[in-house]
């Protein structure tokens, strides 16, 4: 039997868990909150969905009661406080290193043989902290920014050339923030270079500075920040290695010597099936491409040094 455990009941651990269930992913998903009676409620509701959706998962709440998710497959980490507005992804480093800490050793506690999968914010300083603190082999701790921040990227191309967003394949590198590195040279519609469509530069440039800022422009209109394309991009990384279908995605994983990094969880594609990251793909970047990147991972590094000084 597959089980999945999605950490936090809030906005993207319930669509997260949603997703799950709604393609049948798994055969369980135990959704886990610290605050009463929030996982309970919401697990039971959505399976007050399954027959109408109809599908089998059944989905279990639980207020922090790790014993019920003993011998997950994998475990979706997405407690953390949300930025409001005004507020960075940086801003949220020590409130939610000391969740990810004490979710983590948990998780590790009750399924020691899992996968986890990160996505409380900082995103890349959180995966680096959840793989320190698990002790578990990098290829068994990720996290998901890339198919989020890569989706705004392919939803906007989308807008601005009236295509379909199904055809629009992109890769991204670097920290989930504002130095992101989408990138228009492995963008391709239908397998056709982004080049050979009428876009001009300036524009193409405006939406990489739009997809930088994807989250925070969510955050002004909201006043917390996105759910629904977080919590399915983290239901796609589930499915990935659960059904083991080798899928080539941008995730946080954990670099040692590719892309001349050491020591850092940042973007960067990856193969995704049964092991976890399988694979780490490394591009051959130009000068410009790499300086973006090294900028980006420093930004990185200089967070991970809140925690940890080596
Ligand atoms: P939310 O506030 O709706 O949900 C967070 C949940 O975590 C709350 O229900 C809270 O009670 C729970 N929680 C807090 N401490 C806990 C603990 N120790 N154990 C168990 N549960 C605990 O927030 P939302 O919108 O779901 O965002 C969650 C996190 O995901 C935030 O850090 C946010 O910045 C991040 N995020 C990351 C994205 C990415 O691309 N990686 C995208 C969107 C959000
Ligand atoms: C996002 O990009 C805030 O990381 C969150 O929506």
């Amino acid at each position: 039997m597959s089980k999945v455990t999605v950490i936090g009941a809030g906005a993207v651990g319930a669509t997260c868990a949603e997703a799950i269930a709604r393609h049948e992913i798994c055969q369980e998903v135990v959704l886990l909150d610290i605050k009463e009676g929030i996982a309970e409620g919401k697990a039971l509701d959505l399976y007050h969905v399954a027959p109408i959706e109809l599908y089998d998962t059944r989905i279990i709440g639980s207020t922090n009661d790790y014993t019920i998710t003993a011998n997950s497959d994998i475990v979706v980490i997405t407690s953390g406080v949300p930025r409001k507005p005004g507020m960075s992804r940086d801003d949220l480093i020590n409130v939610n290193a000391d969740i990810v800490k004490s979710v983590t050793e948990n998780v590790v506690k009750y399924s020691p043989n899992c996968i986890i999968i990160v996505v409380a914010n900082p995103l890349d300083v959180m995966t680096y902290h959840a793989l320190r603190v698990s002790g578990f082999p990098p290829h068994r701790v990720m996290g998901m920014a890339g198919i989020l921040d890569t989706a705004r990227y392919k939803a906007f191309l989308a807008l601005e050339l009236n295509v379909s967003p199904k055809d629009i394949q992109a890769m991204l590198l670097g920290g989930h923030g504002d130095t992101m590195v989408p990138l228009p040279r492995y963008t391709t519609i239908s397998g056709i270079p982004i080049s050979e469509f009428k876009i001009s530069e300036e524009r193409l440039n405006a939406i990489i500075e739009r997809t930088k800022q994807g989250g925070g422009e969510i955050t002004k209109l909201l006043g917390t920040s996105a759910w629904y394309a977080p919590g399915n991009a983290s239901a796609q990384m589930v499915e990935a290695i659960l059904k083991d279908q080798k899928r080539i995605f941008p995730c946080c994983a954990y670099l040692d010597g590719q892309y001349g990094l050491k020591n850092i969880c940042v973007g960067v594609p990856v193969k995704l099936g049964k092991q976890g990251v399988e694979e780490i793909i490394e591009l051959q970047l130009n000068e410009a491409e790499k300086e973006l990147l090294m900028k980006s991972a420093e930004a990185v590094r200089n967070m991970n040094q809140v925690l940890y000084k080596d």
